[in-house]
């Protein structure tokens, strides 16, 4: 009997075998995008999350980071979808991975590769993949029965499937989770030995706990890997499906969609030649539907192919459109651009990521865009801003001077009587900004990014309430005393708001440079590790004091008017088909 390597590929001393990454690297990947229709907002958001942590690794500096994403465009439904369409694959391909490219790049998503599987490269290194496989053992020739279901490109056992019937009236069987219709498919097809693998995955899995985040997903894992764990259809017979690559030296059969788009991670980084410098340092950020292929078929294939697994696999959850899972048959499918038409593109960047919980399925709907726009970014953020560098309480327009009798130093708030004019409150926001940076840089680690922005959505609010609390502008500059105190309000407010653009950037990248650029904080003051919050508090110099600020160019976000934004979606909603193909 056949047997998996017994442990798992170890990463072995540095430059001597494909399984050591270089120092530092880290490859960000979002899944690659079926090309058979266009995007929408949740493919969207797989790639803005992906894109957030890789500009917020940037801000770290923390060594050289690649992001890839792309689309994946062989197999049935492309097939039949061209069919549909009235064009060829190749033709649907092109359209749509354009559309794809336009829309992420729009969204300022930084990806530093875009992969086709169309592609020569890739195909080669599928072919490559696939014979590392069958030299290994890994694969068998085998009379494969089952239902198949091409919209998830997947055979499915009977205990995912439900009766129900068709259009016509006559039963038939659909899949539990997604609800498309299944056929029964029996051909001969190369096998792969997923049931040889239970093992090696489950002694991954334990030894990795931080393999599969948010944690519920990492259970559901461990849980089906108690279940069956039959072997995998590879290959579909050609006839059939003509549009993918063929099997390596067996022409009467292609090889399965899922083994072919899951290489993209390593085409991508040079496989089978270059990939050792990035892999296995490399996170997958895919959406809960195709969970069992990322976590279950692709660690198998990768030990099988004597590759170690993947260091990371980030989930989330799916958005629905007023509680309703998206889809083109029910007409709701939230197109993108229209989004970031209407709400600009960080307005957008920041609603997505602010309210979408990898945990759980988020729903989506305009009022609940335009309502946390208008107070989180207009009101509360922009607001500040405003009120504090207005030229009437700032006419110098220059970063103003921190007076330290005004805000002595305490070691603990609870001291925060005695001499100068801060409140206990006062060093209650300086202790919460000082701490933000790292607790921001645990939540993105954690894939967390709703929380980091939940966080700083709150010490924005607090640096409101510090700055209400003193009414700076009914202080007098002639006085001498007060103006220092009024410059203190002033410098402790642009501090906190330096660090909010700063952390900001990941997810609002052109509205953290205005607010920045605002403040006078050149570019190469806007990282991470040289961000020291309110010096001057702690007895050094601060090198932004006195500084001349930048210029005043307009609101940091405009508000947006409810019935508006409401209104043009209700009418793109009647343009009938919106779809572009
Ligand atoms: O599955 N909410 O491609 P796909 C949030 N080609 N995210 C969503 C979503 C929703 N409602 N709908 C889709 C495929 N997504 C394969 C992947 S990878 C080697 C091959 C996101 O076009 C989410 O990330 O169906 C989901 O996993 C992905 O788009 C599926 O995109
Ligand atoms: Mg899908």
């Amino acid at each position: 009997m056949w047997r998996p390597p017994r442990r798992l590929p170890r990463p072995p001393h540095r430059g001597t075998a494909t399984t050591t990454a270089g120092p530092g690297r880290l490859l960000l990947s979002t899944p690659i995008f079926y090309a058979n229709g266009p995007p929408h907002i949740g493919h969207l958001y797989s790639a803005l999350l992906a894109d957030a942590l890789l500009r917020h690794r940037r801000l770290r500096a923390a060594g050289p980071a690649r992001l890839c994403t792309g689309m994946d465009e062989h197999g049935l439904k492309i097939q039949q979808a061209a069919v549909a369409a009235g064009t060829s694959p190749a033709e649907l391909c092109e359209r749509v991975s354009g559309l794809f490219h336009r829309a992420l790049a729009q969204a300022g998503v930084s990806f530093t590769h875009f992969t086709r599987t169309s592609e020569p490269g890739h195909q080669r290194a599928v072919r490559h993949f696939w014979a590392a496989l069958r030299d290994r053992g890994a694969l068998y020739k085998g009379c494969y029965e089952g239902w198949y279901c091409t919209p998830e490109e997947s055979f499915l056992p009977e205990s995912q499937l439900r009766e129900r019937t068709d259009t016509q009236g006559r039963p038939c069987k659909v899949s539990v989770e997604t609800g498309h219709e299944v056929h029964w498919t029996k051909e001969e097809n190369y096998m792969f030995r997923l049931s040889a693998f239970r093992d090696p995955l489950q002694n991954w899995l334990r030894d990795n706990p931080r393999a599969i985040s948010p944690s519920p997903f990492y259970q559901c894992v461990l849980r089906w890997l108690d279940d069956d764990l039959p072997d995998l259809s590879v290959s579909r017979e050609r006839s059939r499906l003509q549009w993918g690559i063929p099997v390596p030296s067996d022409s009467t059969q292609t090889i399965y969609v899922w083994v072919d788009a899951l290489v993209n991670y390593l085409s991508v980084v040079g496989y089978p030649e270059s990939h050792g410098a990035w892999w296995p340092s490399v996170h997958h950020v895919v959406g809960k539907d195709i969970l069992k292929f990322h976590a279950l078929y692709w660690p198998a294939l990768l030990l099988a192919a004597g590759l170690a697994p993947p260091e990371r696999i980030l989930v989330h959850s799916h958005w629905t459109v007023h509680g309703q899972k998206m889809s083109k048959s029910l007409g709701n499918v939230v197109d993108p651009a229209t989004c970031m038409g209407q709400y600009g593109v960080d307005g957008f960047r920041y609603f997505l990521l602010r309210q979408g919980v990898p945990e759980r399925d988020c729903d989506y709907y305009d009022e609940k865009v335009v309502k946390l726009l208008n107070s989180e970014l207009a009101d509360a953020l922009g607001g500040l801003l405003n009120r504090s560098t207005a030229p009437s309480i700032n006419p110098s327009n220059t970063y103003p001077c921190f007076s330290e009798p005004c805000f002595p130093r305490v070691l603990d708030s609870k001291e925060a009587k005695g001499t100068g004019k801060a409140s206990a409150e006062d060093y209650e926001l300086v202790a919460a900004v000082a701490s933000l940076p790292a607790q921001v840089s645990g939540y993105f680690e954690n894939f967390q990014i709703y929380k980091a922005l939940e966080r700083i959505a709150q010490c924005v609010k607090q640096t409101n309430s510090f700055f209400q609390r003193h009414k700076p502008w009914k202080l007098d500059r002639r006085d001498t005393a007060e103006q220092l105190w009024l410059d203190t309000i002033l410098h402790v407010t642009l501090e906190c708001l330096r660090v909010y653009g700063t952390l900001l950037q990941p997810v609002v990248p052109d509205m953290a440079d205005k607010l920045l650029s605002r403040l006078a904080v050149g570019p190469g003051e806007r990282g991470l590790s040289g961000l020291t919050f309110l010096a001057r508090y702690d007895g050094k110099p601060c090198p932004f004091e006195g500084r001349q600020l930048g210029p005043d160019t307009g609101v940091l976000f405009q508000r947006l008017e409810k019935s508006e934004a409401v209104k043009s979606r209700k009418q793109e909603a009647r343009v009938p088909d919106k779809q572009l193909l």
